[in-house]
């Protein structure tokens, strides 16, 4: 698939089939998140990837959002972690980890695309419980993760976006 036409179908999915994605998939897009840039080449983020039947349903607890069906089938997790330390701070006093988290974690996403899964980011859980299923220490920030599987449901290319004029401005703002 060429590169735009994965920014173009990936989308969002909540309801999966049972199978469960291939192991050479899930190498290679892992792969794609190892070779992203990072802060100073500093490589924080580390990839936990659940497959556990009873991991994956304690996640999706964890995760906890309505309608309780989201989610509920998808086969299995990758979660995102770094910790504060594990990237820079910039000229403003901004620390990067969550921009380190978020490049490596998109590039996992659209490699996912490119090999015909479905993904859907997570932002919204429970830190504390998540930590605790996946045994993470302490330092780590739970930052995001995703579905992964194949979807029971298909979707178009994305098209509800704002139009470039909304948001590019040339020049100055
Ligand atoms: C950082 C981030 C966090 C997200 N968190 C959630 C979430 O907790 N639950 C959910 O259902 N979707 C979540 N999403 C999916 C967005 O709702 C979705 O990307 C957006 O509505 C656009 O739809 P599309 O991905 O199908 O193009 C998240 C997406 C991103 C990028």
């Amino acid at each position: 698939m060429d590169f735009y036409e994965v920014v173009r179908k990936r989308r969002s999915f909540r309801f999966y089939k049972p199978d469960m994605p291939e192991k050479e998939r899930i190498e290679r897009i892992l792969e794609a998140a190892r070779l992203a840039p990072t802060w100073a080449n500093m490589q924080g983020v580390h990839y936990i990837v659940v497959q556990d039947p009873e991991k994956v349903k304690a996640i999706w607890n964890a995760i906890g959002q309505r309608p309780p069906e989201k989610f509920e089938s998808a086969p299995m997790y990758i979660v995102g972690v770094i910790s504060e330390k594990g990237s820079g701070m910039n000229a403003n006093g901004e620390k990067y980890y969550g921009v380190d988290f978020g490049i490596c974690f998109e590039h996992l996403i659209l490699a996912a695309t490119a090999e015909g899964l479905a993904t859907c980011w997570i932002g919204y859980f429970n830190e504390e419980k998540m930590k605790e299923i996946l045994e993470i220490p302490k330092k780590y920030r739970v930052m995001g993760l995703t579905t992964l599987g194949y979807s029971t449901k298909s979707k178009g290319e994305v098209t509800d976006r704002k139009a470039l004029s909304e948001i590019v401005h040339w020049e100055k703002f």
